[in-house]
């Protein structure tokens, strides 16, 4: 079997890494979730207060940076980081360095694994447009806002609906509408739709993989 690339793109909460997750399982694929990588150069900008606008500063920052880790942490994901990583993400200098730093960790990661599974907003229209399989996923923003607001609730955390769907809602506007790599359905995309049951999903998903992967 020849190495493969499979693209899912789609927009905040739409479950995403949960189905990037079943595909890395399933083929033994590395699984690269892109939102990580916006998340911590996000919370480094902010915890060492760089200024996106200087790029001349900003560029000196990046090219201090030779690996930036794709490791998950508990603290990308607060409200702070959130909020912030889609206006970070506007920036093309910024989407230049990201990009770079994804394509090394997939030639990296193809040297030991059957393929590459990669999470984001632009992976099959800009980052990888020979991905193999390019999965866009869709789910209406109030379910969305719905299942993350449960999903705060179960951890223990403080959520108000209204808030979460007000913040998804600015984030899809943000990302689809910023100039550089708006969030697109890339050509030839499979579209899922990921607002039933996670088992619906799974048999749209099965049904690609086995016309496609053989
Ligand atoms: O988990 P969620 O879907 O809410 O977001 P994420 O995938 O962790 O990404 C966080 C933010 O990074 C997004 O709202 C986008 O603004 C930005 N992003 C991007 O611009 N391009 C990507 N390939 C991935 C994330």
């Amino acid at each position: 079997m020849n190495k493969i690339i499979v693209s899912i793109d789609g927009p905040s909460g739409s479950g995403k890494e949960k189905i990037a997750r079943y595909i890395s399982k399933k083929y033994d694929f590395f699984h690269l979730d892109s939102g990580i990588l916006y998340r911590r150069i996000t919370s480094i900008i902010i915890k060492k207060k760089i200024e996106i606008d200087n790029k001349k500063n900003l560029t000196n920052f990046l090219n201090s940076i030779k690996y930036l880790s794709s490791r998950k942490h508990k603290s990308l994901r607060k409200e702070d980081v959130s909020n912030q990583t889609s206006l970070v993400a506007k920036s093309a200098i910024i989407r230049n360095f990201i990009n770079s730093q994804q394509k090394i960790i997939v030639k990296k990661m193809l040297k030991n694994h059957a393929g590459c599974v990669i999470d984001g907003r632009d992976i099959g229209s800009k980052v990888f447009k020979n991905a193999k399989i390019k999965l866009f996923i869709r789910v209406k923003p109030r379910i969305r806002a719905e299942r993350r607001h449960k999903q705060l609730i179960e951890q223990g955390e403080k959520s108000i609906y209204s808030r979460i769907f007000k913040d998804i809602n600015l984030r899809d506007k943000t990302d689809k509408n910023r100039r550089e790599s708006p969030l697109i359905v890339p050509k030839k995309a499979y579209i899922i739709d990921n607002s039933k049951s996670f088992k619906n999903t799974i048999s749209q998903i099965n049904s690609i993989f086995k016309k496609v992967v053989k």
